[in-house]
């Protein structure tokens, strides 16, 4: 079993620059007013004019793409560098990575307003994410030359790679991609999610400026605008992409091979995770870990904690039970553009599945806290903690996607795993023990390709916690983003040519 760290070690924090607030623009979940207009539209529409100025100045053109002949044309230029990025030597390929996370730290402030307005996200939450795609940026630098470290093998770029990120990290996990797919020789196409393009192209603005450097071409890494539908298909199924490299839905992954079986994706999807807490725990660490692991980012990531299984006296003891009550109801919730804030709003207005999960108890189920929502819209819910999840329940197996928890009761670490284990998915999972024994029981068994101890399980740090799942979370290779083999499984591995 792959694992991570089993200690805890906190994201990288630098100093920041936050744009100014007039003061009494934003509702807050404590006076929340039923009149006032939805809390996402009051953020946009309340920025401040110098603000907007700078927003609009730092935000570099993309190409909007609404035919499918602006897909061709697209394509055309990328094919266009194809070859004098592949020829591109790696060394100097990575140099433009290193300038890159040169650029990537100017665009900071840039970067965490552009992600606070657009995704909803929080500044101790996106701040991270701006180091880690700089991380990303060094790492993939770094493993480069390993392309060309073996004698008797050659490497072969891919060719056009398409990234479609997700908008739950709308900066670490584009820029990770484009910065891995051009560590290894290839142009990248990046159409960003619909919610948030804004962060994409800020973040490519800072790779087009490290191609500058060194007198490249921008056309190696194009951003594309387009819409969903016909268009997105054309670009998914041209026959000038080589691989597109996914982070989103298990739907979007089977949507795409759907569309085009032979093409090569390389997806991360979706996750249900499961924390585990045992009678030997640290309760005050546990519940801290949960909180955060459940509720940062208002749930909406693929490695949040989604279950928590308490084994044997963990599962009767009040004084978890009272603590988890206390730490989630007093959470501060608001929008993101408020420093006071800990839970922003989701990016999206909470429907299907995660409306179900935030509504509606299924049997033997009870609100240990009972979710509401402060909006019309329904971006901004207090968080949620449902006890008596039973196994094979809804609950239970469904990624939800959001800031609800659910809690499962086992007599026995065995059962615990087992539950944990019969999700589809095998993304993240954690244990909190303080019994050596117990801890290597898990890791034995657990079916995860994350596996953190005695810590949160989101926020895999670059190198040292590669990051990438198991089972159904992934498609293609596996080979884990932040990690030594992620540049080298994108593109094709030959004898090396005889030296004559
Ligand atoms: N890499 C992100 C995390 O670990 C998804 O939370």
């Amino acid at each position: 079993v792959a694992h991570s760290a089993t200690v805890s070690a906190e994201p990288r924090r630098r100093e920041r620059e936050v744009h100014e607030l007039e003061p009494g623009e934003f509702a807050n979940a404590e006076d929340s007013d039923p009149t006032l207009p939805p809390v996402r539209a009051m953020a946009a529409d309340a920025v401040s004019p110098r603000t907007a100025e700078r927003l609009a100045a730092t935000v570099p053109p993309a190409t909007v793409i609404t035919t499918t002949a602006d897909v061709d044309a697209a394509v055309a230029r990328a094919e266009a560098v194809r070859e004098t990025w592949a020829a591109t030597p790696v060394d100097v390929r990575a140099a433009v990575l290193r300038r890159a996370a040169v650029h990537l730290e100017e665009a900071r402030a840039d970067l965490v307003a552009t992600a606070v307005h657009e995704a909803g996200k929080t500044v101790p939450e996106v701040d991270p994410e701006v180091s880690e795609a700089i991380d990303f940026a060094n790492y993939y630098a770094a493993r480069a030359p390993d392309l060309e470290a073996d004698p008797d093998a050659a490497f072969v770029p891919d060719g056009v790679t398409l990234v479609t990120p997700p908008w739950n990290f709308p900066v670490a996990i584009p820029t990770g991609s484009v910065l891995a797919a051009l560590a290894a020789g290839s142009p990248v196409l990046i159409k960003p999610a619909p919610p948030t393009p804004r962060c994409v192209q800020v973040a490519m603005d800072a790779v087009h400026r490290a191609l500058d450097d060194h007198g490249l071409p921008r056309d190696v890494v194009q951003v594309l605008l387009s819409p969903e539908g016909e268009v997105g298909r054309h670009l998914v199924t041209h026959p000038g992409v080589a691989r597109v490299l996914l982070t989103g839905s298990i739907e979007t992954a089977a949507l795409f091979a759907g569309w085009r079986p032979e093409l090569d994706v390389l997806a991360e999807t979706s996750g249900k995770n499961a924390l585990i807490v045992t009678p030997s725990a640290d309760v005050d660490l546990a519940v801290a870990d949960v909180v955060r692991a459940a509720f940062g980012h208002a749930g909406q990531k693929c490695s949040a904690a989604s279950l928590l299984i308490l084994v044997g006296s963990a599962g009767r003891s009040d004084r978890l039970r009272r603590q988890l009550a206390d730490a989630v109801t007093s959470l501060a919730v608001g929008p993101a553009t408020d420093l006071a804030t800990v839970m922003g709003p989701l990016t999206e207005p909470a429907s299907g599945k995660l409306l179900r999960a935030l509504t509606t108890l299924d049997d033997g189920e009870s609100w240990l806290v009972q979710p509401r929502r402060l909006d019309d819209e329904g971006l901004l819910w207090t968080p949620g903690v449902k006890f008596g999840v039973r196994p094979g329940s809804f609950f239970h197996l469904t990624e939800v996607f959001g800031p609800v928890l659910g809690v499962m009761r086992v007599e026995t670490l065995d059962e615990a795993i087992a539950l944990q284990n019969q999700v589809t998915f095998g993304l993240t999972g954690g244990i909190h023990s303080l019994d050596a024994g117990e801890i290597a029981h898990w890791l034995d068994r657990v079916d995860v390709g994350n596996a953190y101890v005695n810590r949160h399980i989101t926020g895999a740090i670059v190198r040292r916690q590669p990051f990438g799942g198991w089972k159904a979370s992934t498609v293609g290779p596996g080979a884990k983003a932040g990690g030594p083999h992620y540049v080298a499984q994108l593109g094709t591995w030959t004898d090396a040519p005889a030296v004559p």
